[in-house]
Protein backbone atom coordinates (compact mmCIF):
# COMPACT_ATOMS: atom_id res chain seq x y z
CA UNK A 1 0.00 0.00 0.00
CA UNK A 2 1.48 4.12 -1.02
CA UNK A 3 2.53 5.77 2.08
CA UNK A 4 0.24 8.33 3.90
CA UNK A 5 0.34 11.55 2.65
CA UNK A 6 1.53 13.87 5.71
CA UNK A 7 2.64 17.24 5.62
CA UNK A 8 5.89 16.14 4.62
CA UNK A 9 8.07 16.39 1.19
CA UNK A 10 6.67 17.16 -2.49
CA UNK A 11 8.76 16.79 -5.37
CA UNK A 12 8.43 18.14 -8.52
CA UNK A 13 9.90 17.79 -12.05
CA UNK A 14 9.22 18.47 -15.63
CA UNK A 15 9.75 16.53 -18.26
CA UNK A 16 9.30 16.45 -22.45
CA UNK A 17 9.19 19.94 -24.21
CA UNK A 18 9.43 22.60 -22.50
CA UNK A 19 5.72 24.58 -22.90
CA UNK A 20 4.55 28.30 -21.55
CA UNK A 21 2.93 27.75 -18.24
CA UNK A 22 5.47 25.30 -16.73
CA UNK A 23 6.49 28.01 -14.38
CA UNK A 24 2.94 29.37 -13.27
CA UNK A 25 2.17 25.67 -12.70
CA UNK A 26 5.64 25.08 -10.22
CA UNK A 27 4.86 28.45 -8.45
CA UNK A 28 1.25 27.01 -7.97
CA UNK A 29 2.51 23.96 -6.57
CA UNK A 30 5.24 24.75 -4.72
CA UNK A 31 3.25 28.37 -3.27
CA UNK A 32 0.29 26.27 -1.98
CA UNK A 33 2.70 23.50 -0.22
CA UNK A 34 4.41 25.67 1.09
CA UNK A 35 2.55 28.18 2.36
CA UNK A 36 -0.81 26.37 3.10
CA UNK A 37 0.63 22.84 3.57
CA UNK A 38 3.73 23.48 5.37
CA UNK A 39 5.87 20.84 3.21
CA UNK A 40 9.22 21.31 1.71
CA UNK A 41 8.98 21.47 -1.79
CA UNK A 42 12.07 19.80 -4.01
CA UNK A 43 12.45 20.86 -7.57
CA UNK A 44 14.93 17.95 -9.80
CA UNK A 45 16.48 19.31 -12.58
CA UNK A 46 16.06 18.12 -15.91
CA UNK A 47 13.40 16.00 -15.87
CA UNK A 48 14.05 12.05 -14.75
CA UNK A 49 17.28 12.49 -15.41
CA UNK A 50 17.32 14.79 -12.48
CA UNK A 51 15.61 12.76 -10.12
CA UNK A 52 17.73 9.91 -11.24
CA UNK A 53 21.36 11.64 -10.65
CA UNK A 54 19.72 13.20 -7.33
CA UNK A 55 20.39 17.07 -8.80
CA UNK A 56 17.46 19.06 -6.90
CA UNK A 57 16.82 22.60 -5.81
CA UNK A 58 15.10 23.78 -2.80
CA UNK A 59 11.81 25.38 -4.02
CA UNK A 60 11.56 28.17 -0.92
CA UNK A 61 9.71 31.21 -1.31
CA UNK A 62 12.57 33.08 -2.78
CA UNK A 63 12.78 30.49 -5.74
CA UNK A 64 9.02 30.56 -6.59
CA UNK A 65 8.81 34.34 -6.72
CA UNK A 66 8.78 36.24 -9.76
CA UNK A 67 8.57 33.10 -11.95
CA UNK A 68 3.94 33.18 -13.00
CA UNK A 69 5.40 35.02 -16.01
CA UNK A 70 8.60 33.63 -17.11
CA UNK A 71 8.39 30.69 -20.38
CA UNK A 72 10.52 27.72 -20.20
CA UNK A 73 10.96 25.92 -16.60
CA UNK A 74 13.30 26.71 -14.17
CA UNK A 75 14.33 23.44 -13.10
CA UNK A 76 15.09 22.22 -16.94
CA UNK A 77 13.66 20.13 -19.04
CA UNK A 78 14.65 16.55 -20.93
CA UNK A 79 13.08 14.38 -22.85
CA UNK A 80 14.67 11.19 -20.92
CA UNK A 81 12.85 8.20 -19.35
CA UNK A 82 13.62 5.94 -16.52
CA UNK A 83 13.64 2.93 -18.35
CA UNK A 84 15.57 4.00 -20.97
CA UNK A 85 18.01 6.29 -19.99
CA UNK A 86 20.66 7.11 -22.27
CA UNK A 87 23.78 5.97 -20.51
CA UNK A 88 27.42 6.19 -22.69
CA UNK A 89 25.75 5.53 -25.49
CA UNK A 90 22.96 3.08 -24.22
CA UNK A 91 20.06 3.28 -23.29
CA UNK A 92 19.72 1.57 -19.49
CA UNK A 93 16.71 0.63 -17.16
CA UNK A 94 17.04 3.37 -14.12
CA UNK A 95 13.92 3.25 -12.50
CA UNK A 96 15.57 1.42 -9.35
CA UNK A 97 17.93 4.53 -9.05
CA UNK A 98 15.01 6.73 -9.37
CA UNK A 99 12.89 4.87 -7.15
CA UNK A 100 15.78 5.05 -4.39
CA UNK A 101 16.47 9.13 -5.09
CA UNK A 102 12.46 9.15 -4.54
CA UNK A 103 13.04 7.85 -0.91
CA UNK A 104 16.33 9.05 0.19
CA UNK A 105 14.79 12.45 -0.78
CA UNK A 106 11.73 11.37 1.89
CA UNK A 107 9.28 12.28 -0.83
CA UNK A 108 5.69 11.72 -0.09
CA UNK A 109 4.64 12.16 -3.58
CA UNK A 110 6.06 13.74 -7.28
CA UNK A 111 4.28 15.92 -9.34
CA UNK A 112 5.56 15.12 -12.98
CA UNK A 113 4.50 18.03 -14.86
CA UNK A 114 4.60 16.95 -18.75
CA UNK A 115 2.94 15.44 -21.58
CA UNK A 116 1.96 12.28 -22.77
CA UNK A 117 5.32 10.77 -22.87
CA UNK A 118 5.57 12.17 -19.38
CA UNK A 119 2.57 10.24 -18.49
CA UNK A 120 3.44 7.29 -19.29
CA UNK A 121 6.72 7.58 -17.65
CA UNK A 122 5.18 8.60 -14.60
CA UNK A 123 2.81 5.76 -14.55
CA UNK A 124 5.72 3.16 -14.23
CA UNK A 125 7.24 5.03 -11.37
CA UNK A 126 3.52 4.47 -10.08
CA UNK A 127 3.64 0.89 -10.74
CA UNK A 128 6.98 0.95 -9.09
CA UNK A 129 5.86 2.04 -5.68
CA UNK A 130 6.36 5.94 -6.16
CA UNK A 131 3.28 8.56 -5.12
CA UNK A 132 2.34 10.12 -8.29
CA UNK A 133 0.59 13.39 -9.28
CA UNK A 134 0.61 14.32 -13.08
CA UNK A 135 -0.20 17.66 -14.42
CA UNK A 136 -0.89 17.78 -18.13
CA UNK A 137 0.72 20.10 -20.51
CA UNK A 138 1.68 20.24 -24.13
CA UNK A 139 1.04 23.60 -26.30
CA UNK A 140 -0.07 20.13 -28.65
CA UNK A 141 -3.31 19.47 -26.46
CA UNK A 142 -2.92 15.79 -27.48
CA UNK A 143 -3.57 14.03 -23.90
CA UNK A 144 -6.73 12.00 -23.11
CA UNK A 145 -8.93 12.70 -20.78
CA UNK A 146 -8.49 16.37 -20.62
CA UNK A 147 -10.24 19.07 -22.26
CA UNK A 148 -7.30 21.40 -22.80
CA UNK A 149 -3.55 21.56 -21.82
CA UNK A 150 -1.45 24.15 -20.52
CA UNK A 151 0.82 25.81 -23.05
CA UNK A 152 -1.68 25.22 -26.29
CA UNK A 153 -3.35 28.61 -25.73
CA UNK A 154 0.18 30.74 -25.81
CA UNK A 155 1.10 28.35 -28.96
CA UNK A 156 -2.08 28.80 -31.04
CA UNK A 157 -1.91 32.65 -30.27
CA UNK A 158 1.17 33.00 -31.58
CA UNK A 159 0.93 31.14 -34.22
CA UNK A 160 -2.44 33.44 -35.16
CA UNK A 161 -0.08 35.90 -35.04
CA UNK A 162 2.23 34.53 -37.54
CA UNK A 163 -0.63 34.11 -39.78
CA UNK A 164 -2.45 37.49 -39.68
CA UNK A 165 1.32 38.99 -40.10
CA UNK A 166 2.04 36.21 -43.18
CA UNK A 167 -0.95 37.53 -44.96
CA UNK A 168 -0.01 40.93 -45.53
CA UNK A 169 3.08 39.62 -47.35
CA UNK A 170 1.30 37.05 -49.14
CA UNK A 171 -1.11 39.15 -50.71
CA UNK A 172 1.46 42.04 -51.70
CA UNK A 173 3.16 39.57 -53.34
CA UNK A 174 0.56 37.37 -54.95
CA UNK A 175 2.06 34.40 -53.29
CA UNK A 176 1.15 30.91 -51.87
CA UNK A 177 2.95 31.13 -48.43
CA UNK A 178 2.97 27.72 -46.44
CA UNK A 179 2.97 27.56 -42.88
CA UNK A 180 3.69 25.14 -40.66
CA UNK A 181 2.82 24.65 -37.48
CA UNK A 182 3.94 22.05 -34.40
CA UNK A 183 1.49 19.28 -32.94
CA UNK A 184 3.46 16.78 -32.96
CA UNK A 185 0.77 14.24 -34.92
CA UNK A 186 -2.50 15.91 -34.16
CA UNK A 187 -3.90 19.08 -35.49
CA UNK A 188 -4.84 21.11 -32.28
CA UNK A 189 -2.94 23.93 -32.94
CA UNK A 190 -3.08 24.04 -36.89
CA UNK A 191 -6.98 23.40 -37.07
CA UNK A 192 -7.21 26.63 -34.61
CA UNK A 193 -4.48 28.78 -35.94
CA UNK A 194 -5.44 28.15 -39.85
CA UNK A 195 -9.59 28.17 -38.56
CA UNK A 196 -8.58 31.89 -36.15
CA UNK A 197 -6.52 33.10 -38.78
CA UNK A 198 -8.51 32.94 -41.70
CA UNK A 199 -5.89 30.38 -43.85
CA UNK A 200 -7.48 29.35 -47.23
CA UNK A 201 -6.40 25.74 -46.87
CA UNK A 202 -5.28 23.68 -43.32
CA UNK A 203 -4.13 20.43 -43.36
CA UNK A 204 -4.14 17.87 -40.54
CA UNK A 205 -2.81 14.73 -39.31
CA UNK A 206 -6.54 13.42 -38.97
CA UNK A 207 -7.31 13.79 -42.74
CA UNK A 208 -4.47 13.07 -44.85
CA UNK A 209 -4.36 15.06 -48.35
CA UNK A 210 -3.32 14.53 -51.56
CA UNK A 211 -1.48 17.27 -53.21
CA UNK A 212 -3.75 17.40 -56.16
CA UNK A 213 -6.82 18.59 -54.21
CA UNK A 214 -4.89 21.35 -52.64
CA UNK A 215 -3.59 22.22 -55.91
CA UNK A 216 -7.66 22.19 -57.30
CA UNK A 217 -8.63 24.56 -54.36
CA UNK A 218 -5.99 27.45 -54.66
CA UNK A 219 -6.94 27.31 -58.07
CA UNK A 220 -10.40 27.55 -57.37
CA UNK A 221 -9.57 30.80 -55.47
CA UNK A 222 -7.25 32.20 -58.22
CA UNK A 223 -10.48 31.45 -60.91
CA UNK A 224 -12.41 33.43 -58.12
CA UNK A 225 -9.43 36.62 -58.62
CA UNK A 226 -8.10 35.58 -55.38
CA UNK A 227 -4.35 36.05 -55.79
CA UNK A 228 -2.86 34.75 -52.63
CA UNK A 229 -2.98 32.00 -50.64
CA UNK A 230 -2.25 30.72 -46.99
CA UNK A 231 -2.40 27.68 -46.22
CA UNK A 232 -1.83 25.74 -42.84
CA UNK A 233 0.06 22.74 -42.66
CA UNK A 234 0.22 20.74 -39.44
CA UNK A 235 3.59 19.11 -38.73
CA UNK A 236 2.27 16.11 -38.57
CA UNK A 237 0.73 16.32 -41.63
CA UNK A 238 0.28 13.34 -44.10
CA UNK A 239 -0.53 12.31 -47.83
CA UNK A 240 -2.85 9.84 -47.96
CA UNK A 241 -0.59 7.24 -49.31
CA UNK A 242 1.70 7.67 -46.36
CA UNK A 243 -1.83 7.22 -44.01
CA UNK A 244 -2.22 3.94 -45.66
CA UNK A 245 0.95 2.44 -45.34
CA UNK A 246 0.96 3.59 -41.96
CA UNK A 247 -2.26 2.10 -41.25
CA UNK A 248 -1.05 -1.06 -42.17
CA UNK A 249 1.84 -1.43 -40.56
CA UNK A 250 -0.51 -0.44 -37.38
CA UNK A 251 -2.63 -3.11 -38.57
CA UNK A 252 0.26 -6.28 -38.12
CA UNK A 253 1.52 -4.24 -34.83
CA UNK A 254 -2.13 -5.54 -32.55
CA UNK A 255 -1.32 -8.35 -30.47
CA UNK A 256 2.24 -9.01 -31.79
CA UNK A 257 4.78 -8.61 -29.61
CA UNK A 258 8.50 -9.57 -29.10
CA UNK A 259 11.00 -8.72 -31.62
CA UNK A 260 8.63 -8.70 -34.60
CA UNK A 261 6.76 -5.93 -33.02
CA UNK A 262 9.87 -4.00 -32.32
CA UNK A 263 10.45 -4.72 -36.35
CA UNK A 264 6.93 -3.17 -36.90
CA UNK A 265 7.38 -0.11 -34.78
CA UNK A 266 10.89 0.79 -36.20
CA UNK A 267 9.33 0.25 -40.07
CA UNK A 268 6.71 2.99 -37.98
CA UNK A 269 8.87 5.11 -37.39
CA UNK A 270 10.53 5.22 -41.09
CA UNK A 271 7.11 5.63 -42.46
CA UNK A 272 6.91 8.43 -40.04
CA UNK A 273 10.16 10.40 -41.21
CA UNK A 274 9.52 9.74 -44.83
CA UNK A 275 5.91 10.73 -45.08
CA UNK A 276 5.20 13.51 -42.12
CA UNK A 277 7.18 17.33 -41.95
CA UNK A 278 7.46 16.95 -45.76
CA UNK A 279 6.41 20.79 -46.07
CA UNK A 280 9.22 21.86 -48.10
CA UNK A 281 8.61 19.11 -50.74
CA UNK A 282 4.89 20.09 -50.75
CA UNK A 283 5.49 23.56 -51.83
CA UNK A 284 8.07 22.52 -54.70
CA UNK A 285 5.22 20.64 -55.50
CA UNK A 286 2.26 23.14 -55.37
CA UNK A 287 4.35 25.43 -57.29
CA UNK A 288 5.14 23.69 -59.87
CA UNK A 289 1.33 22.27 -60.57
CA UNK A 290 -0.28 25.69 -60.19
CA UNK A 291 2.25 27.77 -61.26
CA UNK A 292 2.09 30.28 -58.49
CA UNK A 293 5.21 31.44 -56.07
CA UNK A 294 5.24 29.21 -53.40
CA UNK A 295 7.14 30.18 -49.78
CA UNK A 296 7.69 28.51 -46.64
CA UNK A 297 7.03 29.48 -42.89
CA UNK A 298 7.70 26.76 -40.33
CA UNK A 299 6.34 28.17 -36.77
CA UNK A 300 8.84 25.60 -35.07
CA UNK A 301 10.75 26.39 -31.35
CA UNK A 302 9.21 30.26 -31.36
CA UNK A 303 5.75 28.51 -30.74
CA UNK A 304 6.99 27.09 -27.64
CA UNK A 305 8.62 30.16 -26.58
CA UNK A 306 8.03 33.39 -24.57
CA UNK A 307 5.68 34.81 -21.71
CA UNK A 308 2.31 32.19 -21.53
CA UNK A 309 -0.75 33.69 -21.83
CA UNK A 310 -3.79 34.61 -19.42
CA UNK A 311 -5.29 31.50 -19.93
CA UNK A 312 -2.44 29.45 -19.74
CA UNK A 313 -1.50 30.74 -16.33
CA UNK A 314 -5.00 30.41 -15.48
CA UNK A 315 -5.11 27.05 -15.74
CA UNK A 316 -1.44 26.38 -14.92
CA UNK A 317 -2.24 28.15 -11.65
CA UNK A 318 -5.29 26.28 -10.71
CA UNK A 319 -3.59 22.73 -11.79
CA UNK A 320 -0.82 23.55 -9.65
CA UNK A 321 -2.80 25.09 -6.88
CA UNK A 322 -5.11 21.81 -6.75
CA UNK A 323 -1.95 19.37 -6.96
CA UNK A 324 -1.06 19.96 -3.17
CA UNK A 325 -4.29 19.49 -1.42
CA UNK A 326 -5.37 16.85 -3.95
CA UNK A 327 -2.15 14.82 -2.94
CA UNK A 328 -3.85 14.33 0.62
CA UNK A 329 -7.41 14.55 -0.21
CA UNK A 330 -7.01 11.58 -3.28
CA UNK A 331 -4.59 9.51 -1.29
CA UNK A 332 -7.01 6.64 -2.30
CA UNK A 333 -6.33 7.33 -5.85
CA UNK A 334 -3.04 7.81 -5.23
CA UNK A 335 -3.10 4.31 -3.70
CA UNK A 336 -4.31 3.04 -7.29
CA UNK A 337 -1.04 4.49 -8.13
CA UNK A 338 -2.12 7.28 -10.53
CA UNK A 339 -3.92 10.80 -9.81
CA UNK A 340 -5.55 12.04 -13.43
CA UNK A 341 -5.43 15.80 -13.55
CA UNK A 342 -8.91 15.69 -14.62
CA UNK A 343 -9.77 15.12 -10.93
CA UNK A 344 -7.26 17.68 -10.27
CA UNK A 345 -8.77 20.25 -12.46
CA UNK A 346 -12.34 19.42 -10.97
CA UNK A 347 -11.34 20.19 -7.64
CA UNK A 348 -10.99 23.69 -8.61
CA UNK A 349 -13.70 24.58 -11.35
O1 LIG B 1 5.24 18.17 -27.90
C1 LIG B 1 5.60 19.48 -28.15
C2 LIG B 1 6.41 19.58 -29.41
O2 LIG B 1 6.79 20.92 -29.61
C3 LIG B 1 5.73 19.04 -30.66
O3 LIG B 1 4.80 19.94 -31.20
C4 LIG B 1 6.91 18.76 -31.54
O4 LIG B 1 6.62 17.75 -32.48
C5 LIG B 1 7.94 18.27 -30.57
O5 LIG B 1 7.58 18.80 -29.31
C6 LIG B 1 9.35 18.69 -30.87
O6 LIG B 1 10.19 17.99 -30.01
P1 LIG B 1 11.66 18.43 -29.61
O7 LIG B 1 11.55 19.56 -28.62
O8 LIG B 1 12.22 17.21 -28.96
O9 LIG B 1 12.34 18.82 -30.85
Amino acid sequence: MAKQIRSGHIGILTSGGDTPGLNAAIRGIGKTATRGGGMQVIGFKDGFRGLMENRSVRLDNHMLSGILTMGGTILGTSRDKPHKMPMGGKNVDMTDVIVENYHKNHLDVLVCLGGGGTLKNAYRLSQAGCNIITLPKTIDNDIMGTDVTFGFDTALGIAVDAIDRLHSTASSHHRIIIVEIMGHKVGWLALGAGMAGGADAILIPEIPYTIDKLADSILERVSRGKRFSIVAVAEGAITVEGANKIKAVEKKLDGTEGEQRAKLKSQLSALDKEYRGSTMEMAEELQMITGLETRVTILGYLQRGGTPSALDRMLATRLGTSATPASARYESQLNCGIYSARSARDTVL
